[in-house]
């Protein structure tokens, strides 16, 4: 990637953010961190400054553009809680809808173009095909969605008309943490269920609620795709790398193309660590489709993705 040698990124000091920027510093890309720390943490940035600012700081924006010119941005920084979406919507389309406006257009005012974008598997809603791949219509159910598809929808219309070259990357469940022990997933409340599940494990919680267990699915739980961090991360740099090499626009998803069942996640940490998992079997959710996996043969064929790391003993 030859013109790309210093990447921004928003929400660097958060999960996903925290770990691509390791795997860009292993790939000799510099990375400067913008985040304002709002469910990130400081010490999560270890390869590159830090900028404390907020994505709907326009001047703040401005300035860390100026400063230290980068030739893309890969852009993290959001609201990501589906429920709290649903009570606070304003917030959700805000922070993810308008402040990603801002960035791009304070990433024109710089002439940089080149954007990579976390998107979800939330954009689908409830898909009436499985597996889901990325023509399955998009039918977001909460706010949390919807501010992510309208940004899918911006960046159309901004490649058409000003040539921007973007990635929108549908992410599935994330979960796992470096492994080299380096970071971990550290979001306060944790609703992520494999992280829960520990916490239960390790007497941190009393036990986590598993939500329906009379779905049509083989142990009547509900089924998601788990996809490694660290394979989210080597996802991002390839896609930066594709939309620069071949000037192309990318909408993928980012999973393992595989299913698992609660229950299996269960089963997976006593065999891995040999605790068991205290729970409780509760209502379905309503509008908790109960199984949800992605087709990734598009960003294995356009991106070479493959996974590494997302087999669920490494997750654990
Ligand atoms: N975790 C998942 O399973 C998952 C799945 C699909 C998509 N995503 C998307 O991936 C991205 C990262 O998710 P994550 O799990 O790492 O979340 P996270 O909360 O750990 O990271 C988000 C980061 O953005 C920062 N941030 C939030 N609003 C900001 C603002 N207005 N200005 C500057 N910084 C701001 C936070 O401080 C944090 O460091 C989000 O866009 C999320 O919607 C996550």
């Amino acid at each position: 990637m030859t013109d790309v040698r210093r990447v921004l990124v928003t929400g660097g000091a958060g999960y996903i953010g925290s770990h691509t920027c390791k795997h860009l510093a292993e790939n000799s890309i510099e990375c400067i961190v913008y985040d304002n720390l709002s469910t990130g943490h400081q010490h999560n940035v270890k390869w590159g400054p830090l900028v404390i600012g907020d994505i709907n700081d326009s001047k703040c924006l401005e300035e860390t553009f100026t400063r230290y010119k980068p030739d893309a941005v890969i852009h993290f920084a959001a609201l990501a809680y589906v429920g709290e979406s649903v009570t606070h919507p304003a917030e959700y389309y805000t922070n993810n809808v308008a402040g990603t406006l801002n960035i791009l257009s304070e990433m024109a005012k710089a002439s940089i173009n080149k954007f990579v974008f976390s998107s979800t598997c939330a954009t689908y809603g409830m898909p009436q095909k499985l597996p889901i791949c990325e023509t399955t219509p998009q039918h977001p159910i909460n706010p949390y969605g919807a501010s992510k598809l309208m940004v899918e929808r911006v960046l159309q219309d901004y490649a058409h008309a000003y040539g921007l070259r973007y990635a929108a990357l549908r992410y599935f469940n994330a979960c796992g943490a470096d492994p080299a022990g380096e970071l971990a997933e550290e979001h306060y409340p944790e609703t992520h269920l494999i992280p829960r599940c520990l916490m239960a494990a390790a007497g941190k919680i009393p036990g986590v609620d598993v939500y329906g267990d009379d779905y049509p699915t083989p142990d009547g739980t509900c089924i998601r795709d788990y996809i490694h961090v660290s394979d989210l991360a080597i996802g991002h740099v390839s896609a930066l790398k594709s939309i620069v090499d071949k000037n192309i626009n990318l909408r993928l998803n980012l999973g393992t193309g595989k299913g698992t069942s609660v229950l299996e996640i269960l089963k997976g940490i006593k065999r891995s660590i040999d605790r068991d998992v205290p729970h409780s079997i509760q209502r379905g959710r309503e509008g908790d489709p109960h199984t949800l996996f992605a087709d990734v043969s598009a960003a294995r064929d356009t991106i070479g993705f493959v996974t590494k790391f997302s087999d669920l003993d490494t997750i654990i």
